[in-house]
């Protein structure tokens, strides 16, 4: 059973690695930022009101992020693990999980921290070419990142489930890295 949160700046590699573990741990990845592109292309309610947010960089308001997430790891392919890639995004967010977690009577193992230098950041974006991957909606996803969703960090420190791992190294090696984290807890338990 795994559990974990990938935490990190937009471009690290939250999606990468988690597609890559998700394979290997037989748990679902679970990408708000995919479900709402999802929402956002068949023009759904939610899709509607969140466009306008994605395009600029802006995070989407907590009352639309929330229920999706309820809803979602109330599904059954959630009940043995997940791996959460781009929620919490904010301290409300954090802090609705661990109730969340309280109530289905989970926990979460790990916070992934994925640490990039900005830089690299910036030209892993630019080279993928996503809707909101253009110059200036990366410089406000960056910002929208300092402001709201660093702060996570120092909230989950405090629990003592953070792990950070240097993400700007080739791709297999950061893996390996993530697959030794949680084999390491497979032992423990
Ligand atoms: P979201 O989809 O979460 O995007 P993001 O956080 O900006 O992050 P990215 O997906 O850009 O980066 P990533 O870390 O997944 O990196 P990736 O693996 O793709 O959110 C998009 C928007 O949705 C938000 O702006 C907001 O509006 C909304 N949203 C989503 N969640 C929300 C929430 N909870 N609350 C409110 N709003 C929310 O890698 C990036 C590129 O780098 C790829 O091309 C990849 O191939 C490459 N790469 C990856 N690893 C490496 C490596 N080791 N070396 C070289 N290249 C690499
Ligand atoms: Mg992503």
């Amino acid at each position: 059973m795994t559990r974990l949160i990938f935490l990190g700046p937009p471009g690290a590699g939250k999606g990468t690695q988690a597609k890559v573990l998700s394979k290997n741990c037989k748990v679902p990845h679970i990408s708000t930022g995919d479900i709402l592109r999802t929402a956002v292309k068949a023009k759904t309610e939610l899709g509607q009101k969140a466009e306008g947010y994605m395009s600029a960089g802006e995070l989407v308001p907590d009352d639309l992020v929330l229920d999706l997430i309820r809803e979602r790891l109330g599904q059954e392919d959630a009940v043995n693990g997940w791996l959460l890639d781009g929620f919490p995004r904010n301290v409300e967010q954090a802090e609705f999980l661990n109730k969340l977690l309280d109530e289905i009577k989970q926990t979460c193992d790990f916070v992934i921290n994925l640490e990039v230098p900005d830089n690299e950041l910036v030209s892993r974006m630019l080279a993928r070419g996503r809707a909101d991957d253009k110059e200036d909606v990366i410089k406000n996803r960056l910002d929208v990142y300092r402001e709201e969703t660093e702060p996570l960090i120092a909230f989950y420190r405090g629990q003592e489930r953070l792990r950070s791992v240097d993400g700007s190294r080739a791709m297999a090696e950061v893996t390996s890295e993530l697959q030794q984290i949680v084999a390491n807890n497979n032992n423990e338990a």
